[in-house]
């Protein structure tokens, strides 16, 4: 068998596991050493009390003859995408159906998936923002839809819209023509926001050139900004060209329990080669009832608690009590005379390196003096070189340790 040689543009490692293994050279060198993680964007806290509850219950109800269920819809249950629906998008203005909503296991996974139903081989103008979450772009490079990277990383094929200090983090339009452009905000890895004018624009520019937006708001939990759009579809005419990628991984902590949703409006379509229409939920549906068997039981009905006043309110504290983290960071930081960004409206907080310091020469002095870890930002893409991410995904203990390490050990 000839193997998918695509693969073989990829750059070493996926940047969170080429983390984790420096860390553990650091740890096999260093057994004594208690390392704090604020790197990948992990949660540390336990489920919130309404899910635990709710899943027990469907625990005992898969347990018994009366009640138990086999395969479900692979859309998802009928109730949670109601659930879903009427929380995240009728209560904010947004016109959204639940036969638009597809329950999965990750944003990551649809978001890499999403490429299955859209031509492959450079039959589409690709944009990223740079620094981007890495799935994005090697997800793309997987399916040959771009050629080899050059000595910055950047591959070729791809377009980069760099997002830097300099800009606010807040690329402009693309100057060339666009097919695909990824969005995600809360950014990760920046942390950055963007307002209703910028996604406006952007709505606008999709609407004009028959692009597609492909919207990553795993993070929206964290915006605090009331101005702030927390959904893509509160902008008038984002329904026709933008799809939304949504997780219960970063508000309620599901990253180890598996559920997310993406909507996918009926008015989305995408050309043929013959110049025909097609709607991507059409595509989408198939897609989903061929590959994927949906989410478990279970699972589903924790997300659906995650909707009752109880879930609601304990996922309010849990976001509030990550964003604390992040302030403490920021002080800490801000205090040490260190640029920083992001971190108000989002769990990250973005550093720029002190002393014209690389990005991995900054996590290597980090993690052999501070015995911290983050994320170097040159692992997002070649605009976050000369950056740095931390998580405020840890517990309080463990935040204020890290910072307290960082202040008195950090010799830049
Ligand atoms: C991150 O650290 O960027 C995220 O944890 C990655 C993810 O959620 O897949």
């Amino acid at each position: 068998m000839r193997i998918n040689e695509h693969y073989a543009k990829l750059q070493a490692g996926y940047l969170f596991p080429e983390i984790a293994r420096r860390v553990k050279a650091f740890q096999d060198e260093h057994a004594d050493a208690r390392v704090i993680k604020l790197g990948i964007g992990d949660v540390t806290e336990p489920l919130p009390p309404a899910i635990v509850q709710a899943m027990h219950e469907a625990v005992d109800e898969m347990g018994a003859r009366a009640t138990f269920k086999g395969y479900g819809p692979e859309q998802g249950y009928e109730w949670l995408r109601e659930a879903i629906v009427k929380h995240d998008f009728h209560a904010r203005g947004c016109d959204v159906d639940p036969d638009e909503v597809f329950v999965s296991d990750g944003s990551k996974c649809d978001t890499g998936n999403m490429l299955d139903v859209i031509a492959a081989g450079r039959a589409n103008r690709i944009a990223v923002i740079d620094p981007v979450y890495p799935v994005y772009v090697d997800t793309n490079v997987m399916v040959g839809n771009t050629g080899a990277a050059d000595e910055h990383g950047r591959y070729q094929g791809l377009i980069y819209l760099p997002a830097t200090a300099d800009n606010d983090f807040t690329p402009d339009l693309p100057t060339e023509p666009v097919d695909v452009v990824y969005l995600c905000y809360p950014n990760n890895p920046t942390g950055a926001v963007a307002s209703k004018e910028t996604l406006a624009r952007w709505v606008e520019y999709a609407r004009s050139h028959d692009a597609i937006i492909l919207y990553d708001a795993a993070y929206e939990a964290y915006v605090t900004d009331p101005s702030l759009p927390r959904s893509i579809y509160e902008i008038p005419g984002a329904r026709d060209v933008a799809v939304e990628f949504r997780s219960f991984s970063k508000n309620a902590g599901f990253t180890g329990t598996r559920c997310a949703y993406t909507v996918i409006p009926r008015s989305v379509t995408g050309s043929t080669a013959a110049g025909g229409r097609v709607a991507l939920h059409q595509l989408w549906n198939r897609r989903q009832s061929t590959k994927f068997n949906g989410v478990s039981y279970i699972v589903q009905r924790g997300a659906l608690a995650a909707y009752s006043d109880d879930g609601r309110a304990q996922i309010q504290q849990l976001v509030a009590f990550y964003l604390g983290h992040a302030k403490v960071i920021l002080e800490t930081f801000r205090r040490l005379g260190m640029e920083v960004f992001g971190g108000v409206n989002a769990p990250y907080v973005w550093l720029k390196t002190p002393a014209g310091l690389s990005s991995w020469d900054l996590f290597d002095r980090l993690l052999e003096e501070a015995h911290v870890v983050g994320t170097p930002g040159s692992g997002f893409g070649a605009s976050g070189e000369g950056y740095f991410r931390i998580s405020a995904f840890n517990s309080r203990e463990a935040v204020q340790e890290a910072m307290d390490r960082i202040a008195n050990n950090l010799s830049v």
